[in-house]
């Protein structure tokens, strides 16, 4: 049994986590969280009180940081901002977050002597082509397009850079895109199912011919804890289940599963230096460490998904129509 700190555990993969430790490890856990706007501390209740701690605070915080580390067993370093969007708008809480924050807490672990464990995106290493057959593998040379993947990019090489200077006890993954329960509406897949059920059309950036990787959160969190508990200290393991699918057909397949016709969408400003495919090789996760997903077939994943927000429109309506406004704002 070990004590684990969770950084960013009220976010959208961090309380998925802790749900999924709490449930299938004899673990104990404390949140630290700052609830920015990504933050909802619903996404925790009804855990066991005495296994479960949440603290409000900010990664940044030194004194913070230094005691709650001091009193772990092992960090999983989750808080991040974490959508491209916000950081084309605003780079400037990404470089302190994701920068200033992940140094913070390296500091603390250096101090303290505390095993580590870094999460990181698929997205440090740039973009692939649509007819490329490669996919990412844990020697794919890093570049990132956005502000957001830079700045996690940069968070990983302190990391790195930690480990070999200082022998700081980490290892690191390196994830695709996570689809499931929790995830703000902000993101494609909550819009898009929020939109159908309030009434408006899903949008598409652009042609809508962009791959994302797609993994269920709780495998991504099975994936975190085999890395925890078997992974080689100094390592990167990539994290992915073979879920390539263009966005065009992710829309259609939502419109389909919630009973709309499969072309009631509408095309949209693309984003800015959009990344055009992502796809991960997870063999090395896999073969090393004996790690495989759950969740095989993406059309019931995205069903169980569906009916969590049909169910939950109490927790993702106070941030929907803010986030319609903003990318009203941005004619997306
Ligand atoms: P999210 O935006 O849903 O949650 C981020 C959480 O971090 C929020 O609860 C927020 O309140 C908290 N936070 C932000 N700044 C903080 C600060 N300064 N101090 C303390 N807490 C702070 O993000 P997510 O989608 O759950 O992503 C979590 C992590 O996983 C990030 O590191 C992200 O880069 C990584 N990741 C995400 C995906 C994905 O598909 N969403 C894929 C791969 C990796
Ligand atoms: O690959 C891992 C990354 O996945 C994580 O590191 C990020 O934290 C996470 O946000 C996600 O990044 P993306 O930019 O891929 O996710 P997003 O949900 O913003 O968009 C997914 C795709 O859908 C992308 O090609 C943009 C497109 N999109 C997005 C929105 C919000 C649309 O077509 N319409 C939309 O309304």
């Amino acid at each position: 049994m070990s004590h684990l700190l969770v950084t960013g555990g009220a976010g959208f993969i961090g309380s998925n986590f802790v749900h999924h430790v709490l449930a299938t490890t004899d673990h104990t856990v404390t949140v630290l969280d700052a609830l920015t706007y990504a933050g909802n501390r619903a996404s925790l209740d009804g855990l066991p009180a005495d296994r479960f701690t949440f603290v409000k605070g900010d990664i940044t915080d030194v004194a913070v940081v230094d005691a709650l580390v001091k009193d772990a067993d092992a960090v999983v370093h989750y808080a991040a901002e974490s959508h491209n969007d916000n950081s084309l708008d605003n780079p400037f809480p990404f470089v302190h977050t994701n920068l200033i924050g992940t140094y913070t807490l390296l500091e603390a672990v250096r101090k303290h002597g505390k095993r580590y464990h870094h999460i990181s995106t698929d997205e440090v290493y740039g973009d692939l082509e649509l007819d490329d057959p490669a996919k990412f593998t844990e020697t794919t040379p890093y570049n990132p397009s956005s502000p957001y993947s830079s700045t996690k990019a940069g968070s990983d090489l302190l990391v790195r850079a930690w480990v070999r200077s200082f022998g700081v006890q980490a290892t690191i993954s390196n994830c695709s895109n996570n689809y499931g329960p929790y995830q703000h509406v902000e993101k494609f897949i909550p819009r898009q199912i929020t939109n159908v059920i309030r009434g408006i059309r899903p949008k598409l950036y652009g042609a809508g011919e962009n791959v994302r990787d797609w993994i269920h959160a709780d495998d991504h969190s099975s994936a975190v804890l085999t890395i925890l508990e078997k992974g080689t200290i100094g390592e990167t393991y990539l994290i992915g289940a073979d879920g390539e699918k263009n966005n065009k057909d992710v829309v259609e397949l939502i419109l389909t599963l919630m009973g709309q016709p499969a072309d009631a969408y509408d095309h949209v400003t693309d984003r800015p230096g959009h990344d055009m495919r992502y796809a991960i090789d997870s063999t090395r996760l896999r073969t090393e460490l004996g790690w495989a997903p759950s969740f095989q077939d993406f059309e019931s994943g995205m069903k169980a998904t569906i009916d969590w927000y049909r169910a939950h429109e109490a927790w993702w309506a106070p941030a929907k129509d803010k986030t319609e406004a903003f990318y009203a704002s941005k004619g997306q």
